[in-house]
């Protein structure tokens, strides 16, 4: 049978639209195609689908073994299920800051789906930034800098019992194990094990520092890197409609859940799919 699917640049470097495939009933070969758009975009967006919690999870299971964040507040009913919630009194949200999910874990995540469930009127779309684009955008000179360079990333800043989370804003209540912090170290270029393309590794959220530079001695070269990548030519904006589905690769892109939309309510569900160690 002829494949119907079709893959759209969604900016000019940074995501791709995929349209004419039920993620839900996708066969083998449309599966492979997907696969091989998210290798190739880093981060792809779908329109219409309205998967249902299990659907979720059997999609999440095609891409890999299912890695439960253990500081997210879980569905009530599936575990599996981050909920990415914010309600119409609170003021902060969560990821409402450029990050990549897990590379905090010696080996993290390999990428999210994240599923729209409630979403307000207007406001709440998540920007992404394509780490490839900011890496083939570097000087000859940096790009050598780097390489062989590693990187520390923490989550105790964020997740701790002294994090933003819990000591700033009204999000803390939500999250839990905040003694449950770990560091990890991982090249700061890093080979995408599914493109063999080179990545920028470092992210605003979670690198506190360069291995063996102290804090201070690294911020000005992370600021850098940091402007560099957020560059908008390197960056894309999802806006979410009901049955929407975002699927991003966490070793080539971040993400900033947008905070524009006190007193309504933003509801989605995120599974992140285990990953391997980076080189
Ligand atoms: C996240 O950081 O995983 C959530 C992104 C979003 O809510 O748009």
């Amino acid at each position: 049978m002829t494949s119907r699917i079709a893959v759209q640049n969604y900016s000019g470097l940074c995501g791709a639209e995929v349209s004419g495939v039920d993620l839900a009933a996708a066969s083998d070969s449309e599966f492979e195609q997907v696969l091989a758009a998210f290798r190739d975009h880093g981060v792809l967006f779908f329109r219409d689908q309205h998967l249902s919690p299990e659907q979720h999870i059997a999609l999440a299971e095609r891409f890999g073994p299912i890695d439960i964040n253990r500081f997210f507040p879980a569905d009530g009913q599936y575990p599996e299920i981050a909920e990415v919630k914010k309600d119409p009194g609170q003021t902060t949200n969560i990821g409402g800051g450029w990050h990549t999910d897990h590379s905090y874990d010696a080996v993290p995540a390999m990428g999210s789906i994240l599923v729209a469930r409630e979403l307000p009127e207007t406001g709440g779309d998540t920007l992404f930034a394509s780490m490839y684009a900011a890496y083939e955008g570097l000087s000859p000179g940096l790009k050598r800098t780097l390489e062989g360079m590693r990187a520390v990333h923490s989550n105790h800043h964020v997740f701790g019992a002294a994090g933003v989370y819990k000591q700033e804003g009204d999000a803390g209540a939500l999250f839990r194990n905040e003694s449950l912090t770990s560091e990890a170290t991982h090249p700061v270029v890093i080979t995408h094990p599914l493109s063999g393309r080179k990545a920028l590794y470092v992210n605003p959220g979670f690198t506190i520092r360069f291995e063996d530079w102290t804090p201070e001695e690294s911020a000005a070269l992370l600021t850098h890197l940091y402007r560099h990548a957020t560059r908008p030519e390197y960056t894309c904006r999802f806006r979410w409609s009901e049955g929407a589905v975002a699927i991003w690769d966490n070793r080539c892109t971040w993400h900033y859940a947008l905070n524009d939309y006190h007193g309504q309510r933003r509801l989605l569900h995120r599974i992140t799919v285990a990953g391997c160690p980076l080189h």
